[in-house]
């Protein structure tokens, strides 16, 4: 079948970006904001937002990074430490502030130090979670450095999100930036619990990426890429008819030279290629009609909000966006991520 010149879907909202603050997020907010119409944030700056006043401070902060001309709502969230405030989780709630909280395993990625280092000791704050209908975003890794860092998202499921699941029986999980076919599988399996979010990246390239040619930095995030054959199941899950699959970028800048040293950070930076590179990966599978659904309509429905109302149109044009952007204030840059395959869309 002729792929069509354009294709228009409801403006998308993002579930998973890292705008960190300061001069990074004077940098990077318009490049979200550009493409969503909203998106959740992820708290984990230095020092987390784990307060409903800081997350209030920090949605002002990215307000007044958004260009006036763009329509876009920062969704916030929630860092859960040991012995998270089950009052300001639903404080947080009832005030229209908290739209979710965020569980990183302790040490798990960037800026997780605060983390949780045992589920017991958020077992109240979830439960107040689950009374106040606050859905949980997971960073879905063991941290046990005796796990193969490629095997650490599936044997979470089994040990930490499994019991989870069943010690909090109403609680709505995101299983975030899922990158397996046992995290597909695991999300498939609790339909009306569990949502999943797919980044960009993932959908395109498998682990042989970071290491083709040398160690390339910029295809290194957490959880790391896996096999070809998860990438394939990544890429079914997004492109079918199931509406527990939704967007969600994790796009996380780092200064290129953080990135490009004996110890680079992990974290890709595609907020201004999201969409097109969603859009080639759904051309590619033959399931363009079904872009909109993953964008612009299964995020939305898991979360109870509205989808957007305005349009957007992307069209069949080699990609056409920057290979970094500037960071002023640090005169620094950030990468843009890039796949390795072409990317014939534009937005
Ligand atoms: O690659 C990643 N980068 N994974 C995460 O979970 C965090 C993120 C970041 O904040 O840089
Ligand atoms: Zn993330």
């Amino acid at each position: 079948m002729p792929l069509p010149a354009t294709i228009t879907i409801r403006r998308p909202d993002d579930w998973h970006v890292h705008l960190r603050d300061g001069p990074l997020l004077a940098a990077c907010a318009v490049h979200t904001a550009r493409q969503f119409g909203r998106a959740i944030i992820m708290p984990n700056l230095v020092p987390p937002v784990t307060k409903v006043a800081e997350a209030s401070a920090y949605r002002e902060r990215i307000r007044a990074a958004v260009p006036k001309d763009l329509r876009f709502e920062p969704l916030m969230t929630c860092y859960l430490t040991d012995g998270a405030d089950p009052a300001e989780l639903t404080r947080g709630k009832t005030e229209g502030v908290w739209v979710a909280a965020k569980l990183y395993p302790a040490h798990a990625t960037t800026n997780s130090a605060h983390g949780v280092t045992s589920m017991d000791r958020v077992a109240k704050g979830l439960e107040a979670m689950e009374k106040a209908g606050m859905p949980l975003l997971v960073h879905g890794e063991v941290t046990d450095p005796d796990v193969d860092i490629f095997d650490r998202e599936a044997v979470f499921l089994e040990k930490v999100l499994a019991p989870l699941l069943k010690r909090h029986q109403g609680l709505k999980i995101v299983l975030e930036h899922i990158t397996t076919r046992e995290g597909v599988a695991f999300v498939e399996a609790h339909p009306g619990r569990l949502g999943g979010t797919i980044t960009p990246h993932h959908l395109s390239y498998n682990r042989n990426a970071i290491f083709k040619g040398g160690i390339r930095p910029h295809f290194y995030c957490l959880p790391i890429a896996k096999r070809e054959e998860h990438r394939l199941a990544l890429r079914r899950a997004a492109t079918s008819d199931s509406a527990q699959f939704f967007l969600g970028t994790d796009t996380a800048p780092h200064t290129t030279d953080t990135k490009e040293c004996a110890c680079g950070c992990a974290g890709v930076f595609n907020a201004p290629v999201a969409m097109q590179v969603y859009a080639q990966v759904f051309a590619e599978e033959g399931k363009l009609d079904r872009l909109e659904a993953f964008a612009s309509l299964n995020g939305p429905a898991f979360y109870g909000l509205p989808p957007n109302e305005e349009r957007v149109t992307l069209r069949a044009a080699a990609l056409d966006a920057p290979d970094h952007i500037e960071v002023p204030a640090l005169a620094k840059t950030i990468t843009v991520f890039r796949p390795d395959t072409p990317v014939d869309w534009s937005f």
